[in-house]
């Protein structure tokens, strides 16, 4: 059986340290959902088919990557779609504990998901979404960060 996985988080929007843990993760798992986090308590700046749409586009050369949005909770989306994992990415220490919290409330919530961690690359251990908004709102610049078409999108978003 296909080992598969769930990739989830909130990618508002997708930056190049997401795509990095997509496109290392992809020789682990047979099959990878990537799940866009759409719960109405999140304050999101792009909404969820915005997000998935990136998404694709920037993934169509991966097409047997899925990639949709869920709401409720984590760990029953994984297990309506059979996933025995959830990865999650580790940059500085700061991620830690939070990462921690929800490791051990995803387990309390449904025992058999395992999360798998994977350590960033030295070059993105400072990359977030918030600050690449914050840069690109301020005009600034952010080469080899995120995807072209990630840039012009928060343009259009911002110039709006
Ligand atoms: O990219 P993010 O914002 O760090 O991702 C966080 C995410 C989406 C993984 C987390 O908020 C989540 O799992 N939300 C779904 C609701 C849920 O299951 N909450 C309990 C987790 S302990």
């Amino acid at each position: 059986m296909a080992k598969i996985a769930i990739y989830p988080g909130s990618f508002d929007p997708i930056t190049n340290w997401h795509l990095d843990i997509i496109k290392r993760i992809k020789f682990l798992f047979g099959r990878i959902v990537i799940a866009v986090n759409d719960n109405p308590l999140g304050h999101f700046f792009f909404t969820a088919s915005e997000r998935v749409v990136m998404i694709r586009v920037v993934l169509s050369d991966f097409p047997v990557i899925e990639v949709e949005s869920f709401r409720g909770l984590l760990v029953r989306y994984a297990e309506k779609k059979r996933a025995r994992f959830i990865v999650r990415g580790l940059r500085a220490l700061s991620d830690f504990e939070h990462e921690f919290q929800m490791d051990l409330m995803n387990r309390k919530l449904s025992p058999q998901i395992e999360t798998v961690y994977l350590m960033t690359r030295q070059s993105y251990s400072y990359l977030s979404s918030s600050i690449i908004k914050e840069i690109i709102e301020l005009g600034g610049d952010t080469p080899s960060l995120i995807p072209d078409l990630v840039k012009k999108k928060l343009q259009e978003k911002f110039n709006q």
